[in-house]
């Protein structure tokens, strides 16, 4: 017990968490799918969730994996052009990269979870050199970008089937 809210908490590598126990590895793309369909696009299918470039090496996809070795987290990060000029920000030839499919699953979110799988997102960018690191966030996520260093870009707009969303963007 460390005294707050009488929870009993584990030392844990990224600090203290209640109860859930987890390590972050970095993974196939596909063992990740399962969790970000579940989550994020219940809409599609599994099938669907391949992207092209899935196995490059520069492609990061991450998974937060509790003590019965099941995935409860996850994050990929790849290099993308983001929808605004890089120059706005950064050097017009800083390299750019795109963290997306951010999912914890949802019996344990508010643990910390989310921000440690971005936090390994965007280590992994600067283990690749840094640049500019952007996403199309979900705007009940934004608080969670931001607490990660994310500023907005422009207006929220609305996709019609996973709802409001904000670019967001941060130099690594
Ligand atoms: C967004 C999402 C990934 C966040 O995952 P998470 O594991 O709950 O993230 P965290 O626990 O790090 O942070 C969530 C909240 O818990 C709080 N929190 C973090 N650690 C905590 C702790 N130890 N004790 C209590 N609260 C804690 C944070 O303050 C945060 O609140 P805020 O974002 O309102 O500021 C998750 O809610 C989710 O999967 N949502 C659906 C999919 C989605 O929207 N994905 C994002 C796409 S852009």
């Amino acid at each position: 017990m460390d005294g707050r809210g009488g929870l009993a908490r584990l030392p844990y590598r990224w600090g203290y968490l209640p109860i859930v126990e987890f390590r972050i590895d970095r993974v196939p793309a596909s063992a990740t799918w399962e969790l970000r369909q579940a989550v994020l696009r219940p809409h599609e299918t599994i099938n669907q969730l391949a992207l092209p470039d899935d196995d490059e090496l520069s492609t990061g996809s991450f998974a937060a994996i509790n003590e019965d070795e099941e995935i409860v987290g996850t994050v990929r990060v790849a290099p993308a052009s983001p929808p605004f000029s890089v120059h706005t920000y950064a050097s017009a030839d800083s390299p750019s990269w795109r963290v997306r499919g951010m999912a914890t699953r949802e019996d344990v979110r508010n643990l910390g979870i989310g921000s440690a799988v971005l936090s390994r997102a965007v280590q992994h960018v600067a283990e690749h050199g840094g640049g500019l690191l952007w996403c199309n966030a979900r705007v009940p996520a934004v608080n969670l970008y931001q607490r990660a260093g994310f500023v907005e870009h422009g207006d929220v707009w609305e996709d019609p089937d996973i709802g409001p969303h904000v670019v967001m963007w941060r130099l690594v």
